[in-house]
């Protein structure tokens, strides 16, 4: 079976109804990254920063995977699919994707402040100040926070160089060492970004760029590869 690779960013999730951090609507124009995706955000205002998530898993719960997400799945009756997402929600699961890699983590777990090796899948619930791991020890979200390191981004990196197809949906592509992915597909394989923004990517070989939104572009190059 070939190898695809998809590496997804927020817009793959945007017809979902889930924002985007960069568009002109987007996250990171309403909430600063200093004040709820840092460590040391979390040091100054916890409760803040678990307000920020709280907010984000109550509307994970309300929205649906889109056209995009239930392509992917399809892939999987024709090739080996591995998903690599920066996103944090649970839309490539519920459409069934099997192989889905986490790199900024997820916002239906959360984890202990002491020993990292305690997750606890919360599903859309609310986390508060006092809520605790089984030593006792308060809960934080599991997220890759910035200035965090990405502890998938090697598996990653040695998934993305077996791919036959690399494609790349609804990422800015600014934020490492995810965007650093592309350089390590093979130079033969066949790739593909799909972006409306579709921004230009330089020394990379075989690269298409289809600039569309996923929820059109994702489906129409499914078709393409099925009956490749
Ligand atoms: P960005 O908000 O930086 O980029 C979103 C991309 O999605 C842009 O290139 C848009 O053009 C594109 N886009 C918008 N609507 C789309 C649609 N309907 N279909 C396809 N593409 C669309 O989001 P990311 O690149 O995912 O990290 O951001 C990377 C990381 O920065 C995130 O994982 C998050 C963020 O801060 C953390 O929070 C740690």
């Amino acid at each position: 079976m070939k190898k695809i690779v998809v590496l997804t960013g927020a817009g793959v999730s945007a017809e979902s109804g889930i924002r985007t951090f960069r568009d002109s609507d987007g996250m990171w124009e309403e909430y600063s990254i200093e004040e709820v995706a840092t460590y040391d955000a979390w040091l100054k205002n916890p409760a803040l920063v678990l307000d920020f998530y709280n907010k984000r898993r109550q509307q994970l719960a309300k929205v649906k995977p889109n056209a995009a997400h239930l392509a992917l799945k399809q892939l999987e009756e024709k090739y080996d699919v591995t998903i690599i997402t920066q996103n944090v929600d649970d839309l490539h699961e519920r459409a069934g994707s099997s192989k889905i890699l986490h790199l900024h983590g997820e916002l239906t777990k959360v984890r202990s402040t002491v020993d990292q090796n305690l997750i606890y899948d919360i599903g859309y619930k609310d986390v508060g100040l006092g809520d605790t791991c089984e030593s006792g020890h308060q809960l934080r979200p599991h997220i890759v926070w910035f200035g965090e390191a990405v502890p998938m981004i090697e598996h990653a990196a040695e998934i993305v160089a077996e791919a036959d197809v690399f494609m790349v949906v609804g990422t800015s592509l600014l934020v490492y060492p995810a965007a650093g992915l592309i350089y390590y597909a093979p130079p033969a394989s066949a790739k593909y970004l799909i972006d409306p923004a579709g921004m230009h990517v330089s020394r990379v070989a075989n690269l298409e760029v289809i600039r569309k939104k996923a929820g059109e572009g994702v489906p129409e190059l499914v078709d393409m590869l099925m009956n490749n």
